[in-house]
């Protein structure tokens, strides 16, 4: 079973999805590691909960950008992780981790890209007050939300919404989407490994 590492900085909701996709035997992967570079994120408690290993690396405790990701990569290494499953992992991925992960990295980006990529998609979308927006799940390289789409989904925003009743409609959509997303890379992925005997 291919070893995942999944990248978060926050409450850890699509964290707990992927989990539970694995705890209920839907998952092609195992989360073998949570990488957080947040020590209050709320998504390491959840991952103590489960009994999956996390690191915390802090950006604050190194001069440049590529000693951070080497400690990262270091323990991916020592975890055997292969493919990296970024939600809501708030920093850009740099060369160090982008060259040792090439294609093996993905995202998950609360807005129909290439609309209203960065911070805040949603409040992006209610300022301008679009009807529909949703999320994306891409390929990761060197810009912001801007690799390969993989999978979209639309959520519609009603007349008299609130920020907070879309984000809830959204989360629940990526919720659903990460995991089967995830699921349908990984698929691929095995057919591509060249089988030995
Ligand atoms: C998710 O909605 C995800 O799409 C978003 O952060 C949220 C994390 O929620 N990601 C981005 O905005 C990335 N640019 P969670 O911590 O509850 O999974």
């Amino acid at each position: 079973m291919i070893k995942l590492a999944v990248f978060a900085s926050g409450s850890g909701s699509n964290f707990q999805a992927i989990v539970d996709a694995q705890k209920n035997g839907t998952l092609l992967g195992e989360v073998a590691l949570l990488v957080c570079n947040k020590p209050s994120a709320k998504v390491i408690a959840r991952a103590k909960r489960e009994g999956i290993p996390s690191v915390v690396v802090q950006p604050s405790d190194y001069a440049f950008k590529t000693g951070y990701e080497q400690a990262i990569v270091d323990k991916l290494v020592e975890y055997e992780c292969e493919f990296l499953v970024l939600a809501g992992y708030m920093r850009l991925i740099g060369p160090t981790l982008l060259k040792r992960y090439e294609g093996k990295i993905v995202n998950i980006h609360p807005s129909l890209l290439p609309s209203f990529p960065g911070l805040d998609a949603i409040g992006q979308a209610l300022d301008k007050g679009v009807k529909v927006t949703g999320v994306t799940v891409h390929f990761v390289d060197s810009g912001m939300d801007t690799g390969p789409i993989i999978a979209q989904k639309a959520v519609t925003i009603e007349e008299g919404d609130t920020r907070q009743g879309v984000q809830e409609k959204i989360q629940r959509v990526e919720h659903i989407l990460y995991p089967q997303t995830i699921n349908e890379i990984l698929t691929k992925h095995a057919k591509e490994v060249p089988i030995h005997e």
